[in-house]
Parts: structure tokens; C-alpha cells; sequence
């Protein structure tokens, strides 16, 4: 069994976590620096949630044993990218930016904890092997694609 999807979603989580950390480190920073990290931020995270959300979770959904797993972690999706949105529209030297982006941070901690424990968990027992190199193939492809639009 290959686990080198999970690897690599394992990867970009922590480089999302740095990130959210260096982030919410610099709400006093200048607007430059808060500018540059939260831009990373968005190149890292939508392409990561849009592949899961496309290949991984619709996978889970149609497996009666993870298919509320699955559902869950596409509304802790939708309830992040909500805050990311506002981020996205808020003044970055406002109060409420760094607030924001305090609550962004929690609720993707959470997120990434629970898919590590659950998700991952699911994907392990529930996917073949063949489903699980499909997801890895689309994922990527999909990924590259969103990196040159
Ligand atoms: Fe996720």
C-alpha cells in the first residue's frame, strides 16, 4: 500500500501551519511583510483544499463507513475559506485583519489535526491502492494546472 498522497498532503499541511505561525507572529509587522506571508498562505491553501475537496473527499463520501468524515471536513473547508475571503476584503492594517487571521489560524489547526486523525485514517482503511494513486495523479495534475492559470 503507498501512502505517498497522505505523505504529500502531510507535507503541505505543515508548510500551511509555518506559514499561519509566521502570519500571526507579524500582526505588528509592516503591511509588506503581512502582504507577502498571507499571499503565500493563499498559493499553498486554495490549491490544497480545492484538490482534496475534488479527488480525496468526494472518494471518502461514497464509503458508508467515512462518508460523514468526509462531509465534515468539507464544511470545515467552506467555513475557512469564509474567513479567507474576509481577509481577503479587510483593511490588513485593521484590528479586525489580525483577529481574523488568529481565527483563521485555530480553525485550521483543528482541521488539519482532525484529517490527520480521521481522514488519513479513513483513506487508509477504506481506499485501494489504485484509488489512492488515481487521487495522488489527479491531484497533482490538478495542482500544476491551477499554478500556471
Ligand atoms: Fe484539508
Amino acid at each position: 500500500m503507498t501512502y505517498e498522497l497522505l505523505d504529500l498532503l502531510h507535507q503541505e499541511h505543515l508548510k500551511v501551519k509555518s506559514t499561519l505561525d509566521q502570519l500571526k507572529m507579524a500582526t505588528h509587522g509592516s503591511p509588506q511583510q503581512k502582504e507577502e506571508l498571507f499571499n503565500n498562505l493563499k498559493r499553498d491553501l486554495t490549491p490544497h483544499f480545492r484538490g482534496e475537496e475534488q479527488f480525496l473527499y468526494p472518494a471518502l463520501q461514497q464509503k458508508v463507513e467515512s462518508r460523514q468524515d468526509a462531509l465534515e471536513s468539507f464544511e470545515e473547508h467552506h467555513a475557512a475559506k469564509l474567513v479567507l475571503n474576509e481577509l481577503d476584503t479587510t483593511p490588513i492594517g485593521e484590528e479586525r485583519w489580525a483577529a481574523k487571521v488568529s481565527v483563521l489560524k485555530d480553525m485550521v489547526d483543528h482541521h488539519f489535526k482532525e484529517e490527520e486523525d480521521k481522514i488519513f485514517e479513513d483513506a487508509r482503511k477504506y481506499l485501494t491502492e489504485d484509488q489512492m494513486r488515481d487521487i495522488m495523479q489527479n491531484y497533482q495534475s490538478e495542482k500544476s494546472q491551477m499554478g500556471r492559470s
